[in-house]
């Protein structure tokens, strides 16, 4: 029936259709719609060329000749009914879509930090083996052993809740971030160096901020050797507080810059996710600033994190 319906858009009468089935030529009304006692008209409702669904009227108390302006009053009834139907199916269809795609990038993220946090933790158990005895180095073990279990937990929260934790955007000191990031990464091979223009404010969500400017430092230690230099600087100037992440490492060509580098999933290491640089981009733009990176394959790289400035007189 369904099949009919949708060819020739008629709409049926029940009692004709008892008495006289060969006028609807290929059609076969399943029995338990003839049982329905008090049917007496199907409409179908077509959206888009297709049968999202029928409606079955029951018989009026008062007799009524269905001539074709009653069959035309019904078609345009069933019209609007279809595309209104039709119309909520999308949204659902896209809110469905959109959840997924939310999901799906949260999973990336997600799945980014860890590996973040395992290579923390691996750089803590390769520099053990030699300093373990060192009590600055037990400190800094502690400090860092303490700080992985605190993101590890709110990676726990953010799974579990399926969103990520809303943090406050407020003026942040990028100088002391930046500090933060370079004493966590420092114990790999490329020397680190940083340079903070001080009190330097902008607004920003601190773990975030935190987490773009460590992907900023590691692609840099990635991308170097083991005696090669990372420079992070943190300056300002009329408008702009400006991170600065410069390394002399391997460098990217122009095109990979301008078509590659901050696009998700794209990366040219084994174990990499090109996520780093994407999320760092997101930060930008969410936050009203912006990035760019300039780089010269066999020279190196400086990639340019800028902020609007906060006024420093706000005090956080
Ligand atoms: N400082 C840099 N020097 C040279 N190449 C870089 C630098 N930063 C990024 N790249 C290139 O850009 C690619 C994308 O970087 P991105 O941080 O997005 O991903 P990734 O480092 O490969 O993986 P992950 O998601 O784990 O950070 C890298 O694979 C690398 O080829
Ligand atoms: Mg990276």
């Amino acid at each position: 029936m369904g099949r009919f319906l949708e060819r020739t858009g008629w709409v049926i009468d029940l009692a004709e259709y008892r008495r006289n089935a060969a006028k609807y030529a290929g059609l076969e009304i399943p029995t338990w719609l003839l049982d329905i006692a008090s049917g007496w008209l199907v409409v179908p409702i077509i959206a888009q060329e297709q049968l999202i669904g029928f409606v079955v009227l029951a018989t009026p108390r008062t007799k009524l000749d269905v001539n074709w302006e009653v069959l035309d009053l019904l078609k345009t009834a069933a019209r609007q009914i279809g595309s209104f139907l039709a119309h909520i199916q999308a949204s659902e269809a896209l809110l469905e879509a959109r959840k997924f795609e939310a999901f799906n990038k949260m999973g990336a993220f997600v799945v980014h930090d860890l590996k973040n946090l395992v290579a923390q933790l691996s750089l803590l158990l390769t520099n053990a083996e030699r300093h373990r005895q060192n009590p600055r180095f037990q400190e800094d073990m502690l400090a860092t052993v303490k700080h992985v279990a605190e993101r590890m937990n709110r990676l726990l929260v953010q799974l579990s809740t399926g969103s990520r934790s809303e943090e406050a955007l407020r003026p942040l000191n990028l100088g002391a971030l930046a500090k933060r990031v370079v004493q966590s990464k420092r114990n790999g091979a490329a020397a680190i160096s940083l340079q903070d223009a001080g009190e330097v404010f902008a607004l920003g969500y601190e773990q975030r901020l935190e987490r773009v400017i460590g992907h900023l430092v590691q692609n840099a230690i990635d991308a170097t050797h083991a005696s090669g230099t990372v420079q992070v600087d943190v300056i300002c100037n009329e408008q702009w507080a400006t991170v600065e992440v410069c390394d002399d490492g391997c460098g990217m060509s122009e095109a990979f810059v301008r078509e590659r580098l901050f696009r998700p999933f794209q990366t040219t290491k084994a174990t990499g996710m090109g996520i780093g640089a994407f999320e760092t981009a997101q930060y930008a733009k969410e936050t009203g600033g912006r990035v760019e990176a300039q780089s010269r394959p066999g020279e190196g790289t400086s990639f340019y994190l800028d902020f609007p400035l906060t006024r420093k007189a706000i005090n956080v």
